[in-house]
């Protein structure tokens, strides 16, 4: 891989490593309000990447990265959603400038898990067609301030999590069946929403690229018998093909459409939106991946109302692979492999480049005379950054890599003891201490790779 032709990065996400909870206009998020157990972090500080934001981009160009992957906090740039906060999109243009200043690419996501909780206040989020307008007038203004520099941009981060999980996208319904139905008809508004943010992108930065950000799934059946082959095969309908099949071709896999329309959750459409979903399709796929998932079929009377919605199904459930080596932050085992895997169906079904936006291992780190010795991370980053050259040397399309994350940042809802970084931020979940930076061996590593390659 040449340094030049492939952009070597770092990932984050705003809610997650900001903070400046109520400062410079922000308005509040579904991920300000939503309920953090005892003792575990909220995003209010996160790691206050809002007041060290210049060293943050000082050490990216110590760690030689030429693209740095975050995204726009959707109530940093928008307040409660209805008019553009100019003292937000000051903050994203320093950020900008300082990332080009030092010649990395600024590659953000407009939509990565917060939302206005005055949307969902006042009309229920994505429930409602609103939201799409809402989401596509934040997306026009972002287009508007920062196109003439980035030129590279993610749109909706993990749909499949965020259409399903009810802290992010504030949907608290209590009744399971009208929940699931709700579920399915805010990822419908999701997916359109995106296709109508490509069409306003095509207009105001024509040289961009953009696309999605999905949570990549590497489907293996638990065994070779034919029901648990096909549950495999509904799950990858389920758990990916349903989105990217909308993001880039414009409809639903049939046996979803099929389940949907059997249980009365298939959304409600209007004809116009045919024409949105058939065209503006996107420029690339982000690839987030952590690990492989082994799926079976489901036992009769079997109760699988414990697992997260989009597990939640008669057509498959999951399974337990034996063939991976798991660790307690890491439960669906470790499999470098499954990069490749999944990357190649990727790019049979889609034909589109991609780059991997996220990738990383999560550890509970130990700061030892101020040092962090995670050989641990280092073989993980290793092993899958191998996979990628495998994958490039075979001909395949991709544009680069992001390991998650830059710095240790507030789990999706696991706190600070679950740690990604390359760097190290000083705090705990109940002691803020200075959040100071501290590199870890992996940034040591990771900064010889770049250069090395
Ligand atoms: C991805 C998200 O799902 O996984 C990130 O895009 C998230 O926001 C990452 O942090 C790791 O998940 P978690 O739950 O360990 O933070």
């Amino acid at each position: 891989m040449v340094k030049n032709d492939f952009y070597w990065g770092a990932s984050t996400s705003a809610f997650q490593v900001e903070g400046g909870f109520g400062e410079g206009g922000k308005g509040v998020a579904t991920t300000d309000v939503r309920k953090v157990p005892e003792g575990i972090a909220d995003s209010k500080i996160a790691s206050d990447h809002y007041h060290h934001m210049l060293e943050d981009i000082d050490l990216m160009e110590e760690l030689g990265i030429n693209l740095y992957r975050f995204s726009f906090n959707w109530t940093r740039v928008m307040g409660d959603g209805m008019e553009p906060n100019q003292e937000g999109i000051k903050f994203y243009n320093q950020l900008i400038d300082a990332c080009i200043e030092k010649g990395i690419t600024p590659f953000p996501t407009l939509y990565h898990f917060e939302m206005p909780q005055a949307l969902v206040t006042e009309f229920g989020g994505w429930k409602s067609r609103k939201c799409i307008d809402r989401f596509v007038e934040y997306a026009e203004v972002c287009f508007q301030n920062f196109g003439d520099r980035v030129k590279l941009w993610g749109t909706i981060n993990e749909q499949l999590i965020v259409s399903a999980a009810s802290d992010l996208n504030g949907n608290h319904e209590t009744n399971t069946e009208e929940k699931m139905k709700q579920m399915y008809q805010m990822s419908y508004h999701m997916s359109l929403a995106e296709k109508k943010v490509i069409q306003c992108f095509r207009e105001i930065v024509k040289d961009g690229k953009i696309g999605p950000i999905c949570s990549m799934q590497v489907v293996y059946p638990e065994t070779p018998s034919p029901e648990n082959i096909l549950a495999s095969k509904n799950a990858e309908d389920f758990l990916q093909n349903c989105f990217l099949d909308m993001s880039v071709n414009g409809e639903y896999p049939k046996s979803y459409s099929n389940y949907l329309n059997k249980k009365g959750w298939y959304p409600e459409m209007e004809p116009e939106d045919q024409r949105i979903l058939l065209n503006y399709k996107p420029d690339i796929i982000g690839i987030n991946y952590y690990s492989s998932t082994c799926i079976r079929a489901v036992k009769t009377d079997e109760d699988t109302s414990k697992l997260p919605p989009f597990y939640r199904n008669e057509l498959f459930t999951l399974g337990v692979n034996p063939h991976l080596i798991k660790t307690k932050w890491m439960e669906f085992g470790i499999d470098p492999e499954g990069l490749y895997i999944g990357m190649r169906t990727i790019y049979e079904k889609y034909k589109l480049p991609m780059i991997v936006t996220e990738n990383g291992l999560a550890y509970s780190d130990v700061l030892e005379d101020g040092k962090i010795h995670d050989d641990y991370r280092i073989d993980y980053l290793e092993n899958h950054i191998a996979q990628c050259e495998r994958f490039i040397e075979e001909g395949y399309p991709l544009l680069g890599y992001s390991p998650w994350s830059l710095l240790d940042l507030v789990s999706s809802h696991q706190g600070f003891k679950k740690r990604y970084g390359l760097i190290y931020v000083d705090r705990t979940d109940t002691d803020l201490k200075e959040c100071s930076r501290i590199p870890k061996d992996s940034f040591y590593w990771y900064k010889k790779r770049i250069f090395n390659q």
